[in-house]
């Protein structure tokens, strides 16, 4: 179906993964008041998953976030493009998000989500570039690690398009 995206995580290898951090989370939230606030528009099916394997009575949550730059790369320069739609004031707040790349839209969040006074804030992403990190970010539930590619699928986007892929896969140069 996509033929210009080549395989780099498999949909099985995606689930199984995704259930672990779920588990996971479950686990170290069971007697905690959590909020799951995802970053859209990237986090949609990721979230959309992990939640169902969260079994607690969690909130869902979701911030907008939008950094000026080009198609493939973030300037640093974040807006926040929707609110969340309730105080986070004495909640446990995870973070959900599609992938941490130089790092500047969750330096960015965590000290916006820091003035609302939420009792902790940890983060949970589905993927990590750490070769074009550029401020460091704590990453408390990490799904992968991947190199230095631009990546497409299960919520990341190219221009705006292949987010319903349900791999992650990797542009093929035109
Ligand atoms: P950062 O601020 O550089 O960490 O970038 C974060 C945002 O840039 C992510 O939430 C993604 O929306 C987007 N992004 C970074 N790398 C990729 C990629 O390889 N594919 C798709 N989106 C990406
Ligand atoms: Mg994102």
């Amino acid at each position: 179906m996509f033929e210009e995206a080549k395989v780099l995580i498999s949909e099985e290898v995606l689930q199984a993964r995704v259930r672990e951090l779920g588990l996971q989370i479950a686990k170290d939230y069971a007697d905690k008041d959590l909020v799951l606030l995802g970053v859209l528009k990237g986090c949609f099916l990721f979230m959309a998953d992990l939640c169902r394997h969260i079994e607690l009575p969690l909130a869902c949550d979701f911030v907008g976030l939008s950094s000026y730059g080009d198609r493939t790369s973030s300037s640093g320069v974040v807006r926040i493009t929707s609110d969340l739609t309730r105080p986070i004031e004495g909640k446990d707040v995870v973070v959900v998000e599609d992938i941490v790349d130089t790092g500047l839209t969750m330096k960015y969040l965590m000290e916006n989500l820091g003035q609302r006074k939420p009792r902790s804030v940890k983060i949970c992403s589905l993927l990590e570039k750490p070769s074009r990190s550029v401020v460091p970010t704590h990453i408390d539930y990490l799904g992968f690690t991947v190199e230095d590619v631009f990546v497409i699928g299960y919520g990341l986007d190219y221009d705006g398009r292949y987010r319903n892929m349900r791999y992650i896969g990797v542009l093929d140069a035109p």
